[in-house]
């Protein structure tokens, strides 16, 4: 379900609002000019208020004839990062209330409102509890800037959405016909045509499933496009069972979010048109249900890629790499990108290198990898660039076909940089940034912008980048 949360602007706050909130910065004083009738300093000394982002006073008024409440909020030290901390606040404390009107802090009031409009999104099938404000209503703020938070946690919640929905509704056909709602042209490669054209990765993977692979392709073009053509390229796993090298049962629990680098690619290529996007974008997402059977593939077994690299599956838990080295060769070869970024829950082990906050960047480009990084930042989707070491590279050699998928041994280990250096392999010799999302593709929290289950985590970061380029 989308945000249930609209965000309008107003000039002035009405008489009698239904809910006010008002920001004071970290040395406690008023951040934005309003009469309250109300001793604030008095009451935030009582309250033992801080003035710290997230930090939100409720303090009662007299309203109508009855009693009616008034939000203080901090901001900090009035930063990106902490207004949208105080955004998310404020969104949560009035859960439950029709319209919550804000009197807008000075600084990025996109990433503030972004933030309110996040910290409400909530998935649920069946019962559910308090819902979310119906309303903000952003009191002297930015018309554009609201807009763009708009947008960009609509997008966010698309992708949290399909990530978040059951994999007995969605198989790859199914997200194929999502994909189609974006609006933009769309093509299907079913089993027959990757069979034809040899996609030999997406098909394997696919295999062991019911519900067969597809290969999906979205195309943006801007009314005045520029030179420019950027390839993004998502990990379409609907669920990830680890094929016959099976998973046990806790580590099975939380793959249907591993189409999750797929539901970025739609959600981002949906937002493009609204937000002016310059350049022209296509999206693959390589999607496949990665199931054991009788007619899985099996550990030992040799494929063949678009394009005729062989690869010795050792593992058929290592399948994301598989779908995504077809799709990648393929836009090598037949799409002529200028970049090309791939974004997939690729490794565990990228969990135990950077955690569940910060997401992992390889690539083979300086620039690119520093725009990333930069964007990453600013749009509160952080990345850390990662090494593609070189002296890991004989990991993956197979003495009976060009590639192996795993190591066969444990000689190398670095989990996730191998699989970097494996993508690397068919993503040509264009600029290419791989983001491994599987730590922070999922939140075990409900806090601030996040929200249990799928985070978007990739949608903010690459609608950043392709504005600024
Ligand atoms: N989808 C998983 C990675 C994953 C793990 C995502 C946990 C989110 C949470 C991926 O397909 C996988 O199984 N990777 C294996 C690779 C291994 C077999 C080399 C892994 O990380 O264990
Ligand atoms: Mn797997
Ligand atoms: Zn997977």
């Amino acid at each position: 379900m989308p945000i249930e949360t609209t965000a309008s602007v107003v000039a002035e706050v009405s008489d009698d609002p239904e809910l006010l909130a008002v920001p004071y910065t970290s040395d406690l004083t008023p951040a934005h000019a309003v009469e309250l009738h109300l001793p604030v300093p008095d009451l935030l000394a009582h309250y033992e208020a801080k003035g710290e982002a997230g930090e939100v006073v409720e303090v009662p008024v007299a309203r109508g004839g009855g009693v009616g409440r008034v939000l203080l909020y901090g901001v900090g030290d009035g930063s990106p990062r902490a207004l949208r901390r105080a955004g998310a606040a404020l969104t949560r404390r009035a859960k439950g209330k029709d319209t919550l009107t804000v009197v807008t802090p000075g600084g990025d009031v996109a990433a503030f409102a972004e933030a309110a409009l996040l910290a409400a999104y909530s998935y649920k099938i069946g019962k559910v509890g308090k819902p979310a404000v119906r309303t903000l209503a952003f009191a002297g703020a930015d018309e554009a800037q609201v807009r763009r938070a708009q947008v960009v946690a609509h997008a966010v919640a698309l992708a949290r959405d399909l990530a978040n929905t059951p994999s007995s509704v969605k198989d790859p056909a199914w997200l194929a016909e999502r994909a189609g709602e974006s609006g933009l042209p769309v093509k299907v490669w079913d089993e027959e045509r990757l069979q034809a054209e040899g996609f030999g990765g997406i098909l394997a993977v696919g295999r062991g499933s019911a519900s067969p692979p597809r290969l999906i392709q979205l195309s943006y073009t801007p009314d005045q496009p520029t030179d420019r053509h950027v390839v993004l390229v998502g990990k379409g796993i609907t669920f990830d069972s680890g094929g016959l090298s099976l998973k046990p049962t806790d580590n099975m629990k939380t793959q249907k979010t591993d189409m999750a680098g797929g539901a970025v690619v739609i959600a981002v290529l949906g937002a493009l048109a609204r937000l002016g996007v310059p350049v022209r974008v296509t999206g693959l997402v390589a999607a496949a249900e990665n199931m054991p059977s009788g007619t899985a593939q099996r550990p030992s077994d040799v494929i063949k890629h678009y394009g005729g690299r062989t690869v010795e599956v050792l593992n058929t838990d290592a399948e994301g790499r598989l779908v995504l080295a077809d799709a990648l060769a393929y836009a090598d070869a037949v799409l002529d990108p200028d970049a090309v970024v791939d974004v997939a829950t690729l490794t565990g082990a990228i969990t135990v290198a950077l955690g569940r906050n910060v997401g992992a960047v390889y690539s083979t480009d300086d620039a690119l990898a520093k725009q990333l990084v930069d964007a990453g930042q600013t749009a509160d989707d952080r990345l850390w660039r990662m090494p593609l070491i070189e002296d890991y590279a004989p990991a993956l050699k197979s003495p009976i076909a060009d590639l192996s998928n795993v190591e066969s041994g444990s000689k190398f280990g670095a989990g996730s940089i191998t699989a970097a250096l494996f993508l690397r392999e068919f993503a040509g010799q264009r600029p290419w940034a791989h983001l491994d999302i599987a730590g922070v593709g999922r939140s075990t929290v409900d806090e601030g912008t996040l929200s249990k289950g799928a985070t978007g985590f990739g949608v903010r970061v690459l609608l950043e980048w392709l504005t600024r380029t």
